[in-house]
Formats: structure tokens, sequence, C-alpha cells
């Protein structure tokens, strides 16, 4: 028998010739691997199928959607991961879980080898070969795109040779990748930063600027993962999905930045993810209400530091396992109640409530009820200030 590669597969054009490609250039036999991670669009069973009209001998699909939410989407909740501050790492979350699907195909099957079709100059690839060396180092990646030259035209020229059933649907300019946490957008027009964005690029967000009445929701939280929308009881992925669609309505998440990847370069880069966005400020505003400011400020650190490793494709490493530990451990009391006002593009926080809030109404109150003895802050701040008075009299005596 000969040698099988297991390879990440979209349906699209490179990973369908990538099929053919790979078997002529290494001679393995190419086992096709589909993850629906709530990407939507064409049906799973036909991408099935047409890995097998391109020449695999086998096809698979997994069903992957509910693992990508609990086990992918809610770490990144409560670490409210946004890199640079902006964006909520919808590819860096879904290419650990397709990559640790390949490890387990290619192990059950017998494979020597895993593919992917990304090219080489971008984050996906490490994603998807660091990923893959944590969980099976004696695995290899190859990478058809980027290793055995397969570009565009060739794809076209070789999909048409072999009749193989591609479907050239209008050639979109963009680089699309889209999974239930969001949507990428970048290529085409986009790459020069000092063009706008227009209306055809979006597909979960409705156009902001065209005001709709204003929608309310209430999320519910149990230690930071969000059990019910206006009382009615849902799992993760239905949590991320029909807040897609509420907070999409107004076009709550879209995002556009220059972006700093992991391989050195710059990239225009358009996100919308409207769910994620809504969930993030939600979930932020909860653990204002029921963090110390202490372990707040503390945790503020570590959650950038979870995006950039996740970001880089460490997903499966030891600082991140050890920074989860952290995370989840913050989570104990982050449950509640948090009502969102979605209008116009924003997600606004107009109420919080939670049986485990720090918040005291007698201590913050100015009204009566007040229990905060005022006459204590005096001497607290002659000794919070004591270190500055003392350097600031060395300060004048030097001059
Ligand atoms: N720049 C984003 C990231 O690195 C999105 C990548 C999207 N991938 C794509 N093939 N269009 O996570």
């Amino acid at each position: 028998m000969a040698d099988r590669v297991v390879l990440a597969y979209s349906g699209g054009l490179d990973t369908s010739v990538g099929i053919g490609w790979l078997k002529d250039a290494t001679g393995k036999d190419v086992v096709a691997l589909a993850v629906d991670v709530g990407q939507g669009g064409e049906d799973m069973d036909d991408i099935r199928q047409r890995a097998l009209d391109c020449g695999a001998v086998e096809s698979i699909v997994v069903d992957a959607k509910d693992e990508f939410a609990a086990n992918f989407l809610m770490p990144a909740l409560k670490a409210n991961a946004m890199y640079q501050k902006t964006y909520p790492l919808v590819s860096a979350l879904s290419r650990p879980l397709i990559a640790r699907h390949l490890a387990r195909v290619a192990k059950e099957l017998g494979a020597d080898s895993v593919a992917h079709g990304c090219t080489g100059k971008g984050n996906d690839q490490v994603r998807f070969e660091a990923a893959v060396a944590a969980l099976a180092p004696d695995l290899k990646s190859i990478a058809p795109v980027r290793d055995l030259a397969l570009t565009r035209d060739k794809a076209i020229i070789y999909a048409e040779e072999r009749g193989l059933p591609i479907r050239q649907s209008a050639k979109s300019p963009y680089s699309i990748d889209k999974n239930v946490w969001g949507r990428a957008v970048e290529t085409g027009f986009l790459e020069d930063p000092w063009n706008a964005p227009i209306e055809d690029l979006y597909e979960y967000t409705q156009d902001p600027s065209v005001l709709q009445d204003a929608d309310e929701v209430v999320i519910t939280f149990s230690q930071g993962i969000p059990t019910a929308i206006d009382g009615a009881a849902v799992t993760p992925l239905q949590a991320v999905e029909q807040l897609n669609l509420l907070a999409g309505k107004h076009g709550v998440g879209r995002i556009d930045v220059v972006e700093d990847r992991l391989v050195g370069i710059k990239s225009r880069e358009v996100y919308e993810a409207p769910g994620a966005i809504a969930l993030i400020a939600a979930h932020e505003a909860l653990e204002s209400l029921t963090l110390e400011r202490d372990l707040g400020r503390y945790k503020r650190g570590v959650e950038a530091d979870w995006a950039n490793l996740v970001y880089d494709g460490l997903w499966f490493s030891g600082l991140k396992r050890s920074l989860d530990v952290f995370i989840d451990d913050t989570q104990k009391y982050v449950s509640g109640e948090i009502r969102l006002k979605l209008q116009g593009g924003r997600a606004v926080v107009t109420g919080q409530k939670s049986e485990q809030s720090l918040y005291d109404f007698s201590l913050a109150t100015y009204d009566t009820g007040d229990t905060f003895d005022q006459s204590l802050s005096k001497g607290f701040i002659e000794i919070w200030s004591l270190p500055s008075k003392i350097s600031a009299k060395r300060d004048l005596r030097q001059q």
C-alpha cells in the first residue's frame, strides 16, 4: 500500500487540485478531511463527494461545530481574546482544532503526513504545522501551494486538463476564511489600506449606518460561559450563532485593521465577528462586576499574552496550558446577567447583575445609607503618597 497523506480539505480550488498535485509529487494516496467549524455555505456532503471525484482515496467530513464552540471559542471568550486589541482570533482558533483532527485521522489510518492549502506568507501555515508538531511529532507536514509550487493559474489549468469538478464560481478577488466566530477578508483592493471597505465584503453583518430599531438582549453567564439568552437555555454554539444573527443585524463587530503577522508582514484585514464582539463586551462587563481589582488588572495582561500565543500558533503549548488554568480559576464567580443594547454597529452594556457581584451599594452610594467612613481616606492618602513626598523632597534638594 502506498503511503498516505491526510489533507485538510475545504472544497475550494486549491485543495481540490491539491489532491492530484500531492499524489503526483509525492506518490502518496490522499485522504481528504473536511472539518465543519460553522463556515456555512456549501453542503458538507457535496464537499465530501468532490474530494473523491478529484482523486482522494478516502473522504471524511467531521462536524466539529459544537467542539469548536465549547473547547476553542469558550476559552477565547474567558480570555476576552483580542489580538492587537481588535481581532478576536477567528482563523487562529480554528487551525488547532483542524490540526487535531488531521493528526487523529492520520494516526487512525496509518498516514505518515498531513497537508494543508496555505501559502508561505501567512499565519495559518504556522498554526497548522506547529499544532501538528505538538500533537504528533512524527508526522510530516506538506503544503502543496507553498512547497510544491501550486499556483492559482496552474491549479485552474490542472483542473481543466483533468476535468476536475471544480465550481468555477464567480471568482472572488478576496481571500476569505470563516467560521462561526467570524469572517476574515483579505487581498484584492483591500491591499491598499487607504481604500475603504465596501458593503459587498460583508456577509455576517448588515450596514451599521442604516439604523434599525434597537434590540435588547440579556445574556446569562455561568462561570464565564453563556448559558442562556433572554432566559432560554443555550449551548455555547447556539449562543454564538444566535448573537451572530442578533448583533449582525445591527452591524456589530466590523473590524478594519493593519495587522502584524507572525511572519513579519503587515497586512490589511477586514473582519466581521458580531457574536464574538457582543459576547466579549458582555463578558468583560460581568468581570468588572465580579473580579477584584488586582485580579482584573493582572488578568488583562494574561489576556494579551494568551491572544498572542494563540495568534502565533502555540495553542498546544505549555505556556498556553498554564495560562488556561489561571484563566479558568478567575471565572469561578463570573456568573450573572448582562443586558446589551444593539444598534448602529455597537453592543452597549446597559445592565449588569450577579449574585457574586462585588459592587456594594452601601459603599458606593453618595446618598443616605452610605456606610463608607470617609474620614479613613485622609490617613490612607497620607501613607499612599509618602514615597512620592519623600522623593519629591529629594528632587527639590538636587536642584
Ligand atoms: N489574518 C488573520 C489571521 O492570521 C486571518 C487569516 C485568514 N486566512 C485566510 N486564508 N484568509 O488569523
